[in-house]
């Protein structure tokens, strides 16, 4: 038996009854192993999938199935008014129903309504079940009252279906919770709100071989998207080749070329409050792509390659705001007179904002860190130090949380 330590945060983990309920297992794995107290409330739906024996022996401490077991301690109040963070995850349409409607039924809904603390639902379910207008409007009105609904994300189903409906990655779900419990009661300030970021690299085919590229990792514009989640946003991230795992709860769009981030961004911001364009987007491409890998031949100069512009997307989606009071966001990478250039491009791209990062020499590209001027068209400058890449997404989006009112 575990002594908890005083100050450790207190989650409650809410499991309801679907098949991914075993993934909560990990889940909860994680919080306990990051010192975080664990109080398991599973449905009665849930113990069909993991039994009660297993969720103690994870947490180290009895689940928390019964609502009139226990009583003198009103189990069904305290463990919603203690805990730091309540997470639900799997989240079946039902749960959601039930907790959009205020019932109270069992012990995890009677937890809900008793919560005072940030409230995370991870969905899981059928894609159709997802879909369904009633499964939605129930997700509206709870992101509505401040609970951060992840987004579901796509592939294989409980059987041999794929869709939209998987529970994230639990590791996923445990870094968003983390962002959540680090932002303590504050309201999640970006609910209700749809926003678009684009990240890593494009890369630009000369063959079936060579591509221009870039260095960009995808860090900058993953840490943005993980960071707006965590703060109720519906997010779909454009990801230009990253490798990195997709955050919890976001939608991501995975293209190659400029060309197909363009296509892809301009889909994607028809609805966008605001949109952040954090990839390295390439400024030109090769005038022509040769379907055959290009042979070297012996004592022949290679041909020079050709190349054209790419479109500006920044710039188009300054130009034509898909809706109006969208808010866009742009990012500079300079390598030398980084302010004098940074302001210069903020004037030519149209933009509300224009995050100014100097690059090259091991900075930016790749690292896990970043430091920065966030400039605005209404003349503001803010710096912002060097520091984890999700500081900086923070600090953009205050920025463009204060803008978008
Ligand atoms: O991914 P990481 O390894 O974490 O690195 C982060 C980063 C250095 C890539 C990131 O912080 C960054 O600076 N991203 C912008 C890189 C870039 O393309 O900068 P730029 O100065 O060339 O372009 C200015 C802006 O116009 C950018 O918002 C870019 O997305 C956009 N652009 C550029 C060219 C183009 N054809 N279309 C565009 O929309």
């Amino acid at each position: 038996m575990k002594t908890d330590r005083l100050d450790a945060p207190r989650v409650a983990l809410g499991v309801s009854g679907g098949i991914a309920a075993y993934k909560a297992c990990e889940l909860l794995r994680r919080f306990t192993e990051s010192g975080h107290q664990v109080t398991v409330v599973p449905t009665a739906a849930a113990l069909h999938f993991v039994g009660e024996a297993t969720w103690a022996a994870l947490s180290g401490r009895p689940a928390a199935v019964e609502t009139w077991e226990n009583v003198h301690e009103v189990p069904h109040v305290r463990i919603g008014q203690q805990a730091d963070l309540v997470v639900v995850a799997p989240a079946t349409a039902d749960l959601l129903a039930k907790a959009a409607h205020g019932l109270a039924d069992d012990l995890l809904t009677n937890t809900l309504l008793t919560a005072r603390c940030p409230v995370v639902f991870a969905p899981a379910m059928h894609t159709e079940m997802w879909e369904h207008p009633a499964t939605q409007e129930n997700v509206a009105t709870l992101r509505r009252r401040g609970a951060v609904v992840l987004e579901p994300a796509v592939g294989r189903l409980t059987g041999v279906d794929t869709g939209k409906g998987r529970l994230p990655d639990p590791g996923a779900i445990f870094e968003a919770c983390r962002r959540v419990l680090a932002r303590g009661v504050r309201e999640p300030d970006l609910t209700g709100k749809h926003v678009v970021i684009s990240a890593g690299g494009t890369r630009e085919p000369l063959d079936p071989v060579r591509y221009l590229g870039n260095h960009s990792s995808g860090k900058q514009g993953y840490a943005l998207a993980a960071t707006a989640a965590a703060r109720g946003a519906r997010v779909t991230l454009l990801s230009a080749n990253a490798t990195l795992p997709d955050p919890a709860g976001v939608d991501v769009v995975h293209v190659s070329t400029a060309l197909e981030l363009r296509e892809a961004a301009l889909k994607a911001c028809a609805d966008a409050d605001a949109v952040v364009m954090a990839a390295a987007v390439a400024d030109f491409r090769p005038a022509e792509y040769a379907t055959g890998k290009i042979k070297k031949k012996d004592g022949v100069d290679p041909a020079p390659v050709a190349l054209v512009r790419n479109p500006d997307i920044l710039a188009e989606l300054s130009a034509h705001r898909a809706r109006p009071g969208q808010l866009v966001v742009g990012f500079a990478a300079e390598t030398d007179e980084v302010l004098a250039n940074g302001r210069a491009k903020l004037a030519r791209k149209g933009c509300d904002l224009l995050v100014v990062n100097e690059v090259g020499g091991g900075k930016a590209f790749g690292q896990d860190v970043n430091a920065a001027v966030l400039l605005g068209a209404d003349g503001t400058e803010t710096e912002i130090p060097e520091g984890p890449k999700e500081t900086l997404a923070e600090t953009v989006w205050d920025a463009v949380v204060a803008r978008l009112g």
